[in-house]
């Protein structure tokens, strides 16, 4: 079965095509991420407009890529949420429009699922992809931790999932972000903070690590102020220096420690609920997902306290086409969607 991925939740246009779920034919991402740096983060519209540009161009490339025309497509799967609602209806619509066209079935994505899927893709032709060589196994812990996201659920089979840990507050690639522009580093966060943090030391500046009642649940708000406090105390400052005068006073040892501090504390804080959890739930596989997971001091610290967890090729660990057509091939008959009246929900949760 081949299946037409369509992902455009945020500002990446994505669409891919995956056979019976595991073989990558195509992965072709278009980013407006350009036009968005100047402002420090994604602007809705402009996300939008950009979305409406590219979706046809990257479907046919797609199409083109794994060397498939229409009849050769079986389904078409599109994330219908969560994300900006202006970047959602683009794909929504389209994929809609595709499948009445084209009078293929439409499944609809939840798109916080479809990361955990990134690794059950594990065949492809398409070159410098380093895939999981197996797929994971049930009952499996997956920890989700993107710009939108920090969940950690225990999948019992497909579909079958519940949450047992959430961020109480920011997201941890939302808290990247957000100490990267503190710290006049460029958006995204997560990758400028690991850059900057190589020069620094990690207890250089001490930060807190936040305690929360259920053990599995995360919290980055605390830390991304401590960040603050500590960077304008660094520059002799109080708290009422505004944040944006910060990364003009600070040096750049001063970026590279507190870069080092933030991230070591980001990665500490999923690690206790990690260990508990592996303990209690005993999975077979602990799947590690969403765009924060291509990071490769996230990657070194995990494998260095847990038994081998799971993380896929850097392209698909932030926002892909694949994840999504990967996920729908698992969950036909509980995504399948009505072309006519399928709708965006922004605010989906897992
Ligand atoms: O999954 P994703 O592409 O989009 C969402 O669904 O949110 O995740 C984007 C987040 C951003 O916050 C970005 O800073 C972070 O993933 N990110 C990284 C890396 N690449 C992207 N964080 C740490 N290291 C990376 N290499
Ligand atoms: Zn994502």
């Amino acid at each position: 079965m081949i299946i037409l991925g369509i992902e455009t939740s945020c500002d990446e246009t994505a669409a891919a095509v995956v056979k019976d779920g595991h073989v990558l034919l195509s992965n072709v991402v278009a980013t407006s991420l350009a036009q968005h740096i100047q402002y420090g983060g994604v602007v809705p519209e402009i996300a939008a407009r950009s979305h409406i540009e590219s979706i046809i161009p990257v479907i046919e490339q797609a199409l083109t890529d794994a060397d498939c025309g229409w009849d050769d497509i079986d389904a078409i799967a599109v994330t219908y949420g969560p994300g900006l609602i202006g970047s959602l209806l683009i794909g929504v619509m389209t994929a809609r429009t595709l499948a009445i066209a084209k009078n293929k079935p439409l499944y609809a994505i939840n798109h916080v699922e479809a990361h955990v899927y990134a690794p059950f893709i594990t065949d492809t032709k398409l070159e410098n992809f380093e895939l999981p060589r197996t797929q994971p196994e049930f009952p499996a812990l997956a920890l989700i931790v993107s710009g939108g996201h920090t969940q950690l659920a225990v999948f019992k089979g497909h579909g079958d999932y519940r949450i047992i840990g959430e961020t109480h507050d920011d997201a941890i690639g939302e808290a990247f972000d957000k100490v990267a522009k503190i710290v006049g580093l460029p958006y995204p966060g997560g990758p400028s903070v690991e850059r900057c943090a190589k020069d620094g030391d990690k207890d250089a500046i001490k930060l807190p690590l936040a305690r929360l009642e259920n053990s599995y649940d995360f919290s980055y708000s605390g830390l991304k102020t401590a960040v603050l406090r500590s960077a304008q105390k660094l520059v002799g400052k109080d708290f009422t220096l505004p944040s944006h005068e910060l990364p003009d006073l600070l040096n750049d040892q001063q970026k590279a420690d507190l870069s080092a501090s933030f991230q070591d504390k980001a990665f500490e804080m999923l690690v206790e609920p990690l260990l508990q959890a592996t303990h209690e739930y005993n999975p077979k596989s602990l799947i590690v997902g969403g765009g924060v997971s291509a990071s490769s001091t996230l990657r070194e610290k995990l494998k260095n306290v847990i038994p081998a967890p799971i993380f896929t090729d850097l392209k698909l660990c932030t926002d892909n086409a694949g994840m999504i057509a990967a996920c729908a091939f698992y969950n036909q008959k509980a995504y399948l969607a009505d072309p006519s009246s399928l709708s965006p929900n922004p605010s989906l949760t897992l």
